[in-house]
């Protein structure tokens, strides 16, 4: 089934369709209605809200601080954007690190207040028993596995991930409870392509090289709106640059307003 062949919503299986028919699968984080629209316009095939959303966002530290209501806030306002694409939210901390009520009770809460497809859960095998529990009871689950930006405190840095024998043992483990995919954050390449080819659901990468079954990005690295001073990571291609285009335009019409030139005759009733 290739992905054309979708014109109508997208459901988990198709993700595994596609990597079976070498389709790779394309995720950008998104987290409101407007940017949802204009991705799922141009053929996106999974939105996540991500919890980035508490550093690209709210401009905090780190994901930590990014609350269960904060997440279906977000949530609500992309999955009214999304028409054909997939949306996953991302189960914040420490809502799947208190066990499995605590992440039972979050994702009903985020089905039945969003029209969000599924959950996002980082971690590897510790992780397993929550996973199950949310797919016995009907959610659909992403997996997440490599850098777990929860760790932050515990891993003292976004690094690299090169325990192979770790990584291998978690992705197999997320992977055989029947998760939809698996994101792979900041693996070396080799690894990544290696873990991916034994895989037996597909992986999407982040900083993790060519050889996993999709890629995301987050949505203001992306385009260009992180602060230029910002240290950008080695894997964020950079397609626009949307900050500097919005920061003209204010420009521009700062200096309209202030010249007397905005509104025109026309612009006014
Ligand atoms: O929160 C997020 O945006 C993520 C991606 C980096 C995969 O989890």
């Amino acid at each position: 089934m290739s992905h054309q062949a979708h014109p109508t919503k997208l459901t988990p299986a198709c993700l595994s369709k596609m990597r079976a028919e070498g389709t790779k699968i394309s995720m950008i984080t998104a987290y409101d209605y407007t940017s949802a629209r204009l991705l799922d316009q141009a053929g996106i095939d999974v939105l996540l809200v991500g919890d980035s959303l508490g550093m690209v966002v709210q401009g905090k530290e780190n994901t930590l601080p990014v609350t269960l209501e904060e997440m279906i806030y977000h949530t609500e306002m992309v999955a009214r954007g999304a028409g054909r694409a997939i949306v996953i939210a991302d189960l914040p901390f420490p809502v799947v690190q208190l066990g499995v009520e605590s992440a039972l009770n979050a994702s009903v809460q985020i089905i039945k207040r969003t029209r969000a497809t599924g959950v996002k859960v980082e971690g590897g095998e510790n992780r397993v028993p929550v996973i199950r529990a949310l797919l016995e009871a009907g959610i659909p689950v992403m997996g997440h596995c490599g850098l777990l930006p929860q760790d932050i405190r515990r891993l003292g840095g976004y690094k690299i991930q090169r325990d192979a024998e770790t990584l291998r043992r978690d992705v197999r483990a997320v992977a055989e409870t029947g998760v939809m995919a698996i994101v792979l954050e900041c693996v070396t390449a080799d690894l990544a392509r290696e873990i991916t080819r034994e895989s037996t659901v597909p992986t999407i990468g982040i900083g993790s090289g060519s050889g996993c079954d999709g890629q995301v990005l987050v949505f203001h690295d992306m385009f260009g709106f992180t602060d230029p001073a910002a240290h950008l990571p080695k894997h964020a291609r950079r397609y626009a640059h949307l900050g500097e285009v919005v920061t003209d335009a204010a420009r521009r019409y700062i200096a309209d307003v202030r010249a007397g030139s905005f509104p025109s005759p026309d612009e006014s009733f």
